[in-house]
């Protein structure tokens, strides 16, 4: 049956183009998977004290990533690292201690950036704590989108370049997913 498969954004703009590159994979993806992003920007920043009670906005995206059967991030590089909202949801998804819902998700991390090196240390740094999260990572095709600003037209067509790049992508990681699942699922 098919796999549903959480989508973490991590720009907040409403142009985002990693947002637009998560819509378009979407649809690209093969009928073995479904992606749905799941929002991260309701979410108040981390503090094990409001997590004392925890807030609605925890629950629920704990909840969603919990139901999900794998994980895929497509983010922006800030600062040469990964964007504050979504190490925030990272954490949120973490917590509390013993209970950390991306654990044994299977996932992948594509980063576009319209500068040239297309969101590497962002890339690299989100791996990171995906490793401690035991959020068993796709290790090949690397996604790094370079020069994001002109993938889409006037239209919001994507360039045919990138759509076999990430259709490629996407195909290798649905086959990630289902390869996991078989064997830890
Ligand atoms: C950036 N940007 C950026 N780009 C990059 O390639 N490396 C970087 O380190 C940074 N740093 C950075 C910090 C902050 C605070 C902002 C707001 C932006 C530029 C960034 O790649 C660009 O704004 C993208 O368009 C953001 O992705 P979305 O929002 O289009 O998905």
């Amino acid at each position: 049956q098919v796999k549903n498969v959480a989508v973490l954004v991590g720009s907040l703009r409403k142009e985002s183009i990693n947002r637009k590159i998560a819509l378009a994979l979407a649809d690209l993806a093969p009928s073995s998977i479904k992606l749905e992003i799941v929002e991260i920007g309701d979410l108040p920043l981390y503090s094990e004290d409001i997590d004392v009670t925890p807030p609605a906005a925890y629950q629920a995206f704990r909840e969603k990533i919990k139901a999900a059967d794998a994980v895929l991030f497509i983010t922006p590089e800030y600062n040469r690292s990964v964007p504050a909202a979504l190490k925030n949801a990272l954490d949120v998804g973490s917590r509390p201690y013993g209970q950390n819902a991306w654990s044994g998700k299977p996932g992948a991390v594509i980063s576009a950036s319209p500068g040239a090196i297309g969101g590497f240390g962002a890339n690299h740094h989100l791996r990171q704590s995906l490793v401690f999260l035991n959020v068993p990572c796709m290790q090949q095709p690397e996604a790094y989108i370079s020069n994001a600003g002109n993938i889409f037209d006037e239209n919001g067509k994507l360039a045919e370049r990138t759509q076999s790049f990430l259709q490629s992508v996407i195909d290798a990681y649905a086959d990630w997913v289902l390869l996991q699942l078989r064997t830890h699922g």
